[in-house]
This record gives C-alpha cells, sequence and structure tokens, in this order.
C-alpha cells in the first residue's frame, strides 16, 4: 500500500510516518530527509539547496523528482511507501503518478493532516530530533527523556533544525498554501483524498490513520 501523508509544516507527517514504519513495515520517503541528507554530507546538489530551505523556500520540482525516482526502483520487500512532504505541486503530484505507473505500483490514499496555523507554530518552535535515529521530540508534548538519552535508540544528542525559526515557518507556511494546497483539491477530484484531525493527541491520530489504512 503506497500513501502519501500531506499537511503543513508541522502537522505531524515524520511523527506518523515514523510510526507506520514501526508498525507497518512501510517505507518512508521524506524528500526533506533526503535534502539534510545531502546538505549535511556536502554533495554538490546539498549546497545548492541549503539557502532554499534555510529560507522556507521550495526547492526544484527536478531535484526532488529525481530523488523520489531512484528510491522507487527499490525492490526489497516491505510494506508500501509513505511519501511524506513529497509531492509538494502539482508538476510533482503529475510526476509522481507517472512514475508509480512506470514501476507497476499505484497510489492507495492521500491523508491530509488538518493542523492550525497556532498549533503549527507551537509544534515546530518546540521541535527537537534525536541526531542518531531521528526519533521527534517536542519540549512540551514529548520532551526528553529525564536521563537525556533518546528513548528509541539511547543516543544523548539532540539537533533543531535551522529552518525551525519564525521568519522561515512563516515562508514555509505561505508556500505550503500557494502551491502544495492546491494538491488537496487534485486528490480530492481522484477520490484518493481522506482527512485526520491533525490536532488531535498523537495516538488518536496514529488510530484514525490505521482505520484508513484498514478499510
Ligand atoms: P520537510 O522536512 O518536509 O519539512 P515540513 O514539510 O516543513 O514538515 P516538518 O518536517 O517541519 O513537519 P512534520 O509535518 O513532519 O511534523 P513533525 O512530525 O516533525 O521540508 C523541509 C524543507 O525541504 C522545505 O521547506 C523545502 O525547502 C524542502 N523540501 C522538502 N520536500 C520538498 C519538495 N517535495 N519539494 C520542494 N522542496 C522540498 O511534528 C512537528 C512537531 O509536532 C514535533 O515536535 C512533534 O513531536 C509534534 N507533534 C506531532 N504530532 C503531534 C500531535 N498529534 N500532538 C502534539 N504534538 C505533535
Amino acid at each position: 500500500m503506497n500513501i502519501i501523508l500531506l499537511g503543513p509544516p508541522g502537522a505531524g507527517k515524520g511523527t506518523q510516518a515514523r510510526h507506520l514504519v514501526e508498525t507497518r513495515n512501510m517505507v518512508q520517503l521524506s524528500t526533506g530527509d533526503m535534502l539534510r541528507e545531502a546538505k549535511d554530507s556536502g554533495t554538490e546538489m546539498g549546497m545548492m539547496v541549503a539557502d532554499v530551505m534555510a529560507r522556507g523556500d521550495l526547492v526544484t520540482d527536478e531535484i526532488v523528482i529525481g530523488l523520489i525516482r531512484e528510491k522507487l526502483e527499490d525492490k526489497s520487500e516491505h510494506g508500501g511507501f509513505i511519501f511524506d512532504g513529497f509531492p509538494r505541486t502539482l508538476a510533482q503530484a503529475t510526476a509522481l503518478g507517472e512514475l508509480l505507473e512506470a514501476t507497476g505500483q499505484k497510489l492507495d490514499h492521500v491523508i491530509e493532516l488538518r493542523v492550525n496555523d497556532d498549533a503549527l507554530v507551537k509544534r515546530i518552535s518546540g521541535r527537537s530530533t534525536c541526531g542518531q535515529c531521528g526519533e521527534v521530540y517536542h519540549d512540551v508534548t514529548k520532551p526528553h527523556p529525564e536521563d537525556g538519552k533518546c528513548v528509541k535508540c539511547g543516543a544523548s544528542d539532540f539537533k533543531r533544525r535551522a529552518d525551525d525559526n519564525e521568519e522561515s515557518l512563516r515562508n514555509r507556511l505561505m508556500e505550503y498554501y500557494k502551491k502544495t494546497s492546491p494538491l488537496l483539491g487534485y486528490y480530492y477530484a481522484l477520490g484518493m483524498l481522506k482527512r485526520v484531525d491533525g490536532l488531535a493527541d498523537m495516538k488518536v491520530v496514529q488510530a484514525s490513520i490505521a482505520a484508513i489504512l484498514d478499510n
């Protein structure tokens, strides 16, 4: 089963994707994570996108479609792909449809995580991740354990993202409303769009997504 998690920055796409990877053996394809990896490892492409990402602008369609194309060639056994943060434009959505068709695959659900802007600002400003395994934390809703070690891997270096600041977040939100939110109509028209209350407790969101996947 292949799904898209769609929603603005901070909606909980990464949090829910990680849960699906753990419980359903699905493969998370986060273009944001792929771009950050390229940036951290200092590749030419990574250096090219660093400033764009720090500002909260979108990276070109050509780059992100190329990243996804490579991953779809993965023929290992798994429970399906979770597209997290991709597609973000109509051109990316069209390309994804074509790539899936060309590899004999299809999209099953597009799940929108609905969260209001005030909650997004609170979530993003409190977010940190484990530098080793990427587990996502929040200063208020999911603080680091008292012993300072990640619950998943035991590491003790936590990171905050360069684009998790107020100015960049404002820009990321505008990019979402201008370029990504039209995808809601696109997938609604294809009969694939499902909506989930992303403001609910993480476990409630997990259950709502599970109900969609199991139906
Ligand atoms: P990307 O990495 O995709 O970032 P994003 O879309 O801005 O989304 P986030 O990762 O910020 O949020 P999330 O929804 O995953 O929330 P999370 O689960 O962490 O993209 C970064 C940049 O890369 C873009 O700006 C762009 O430059 C570039 N890029 C990436 N893909 C691209 C593409 N396809 N095309 C062009 N450019 C691209 O949760 C957030 C916080 O909330 C956490 O602290 C978490 O603990 C907490 N939380 C989660 N769920 C709940 C809940 N239910 N209740 C309470 N707290 C919760």
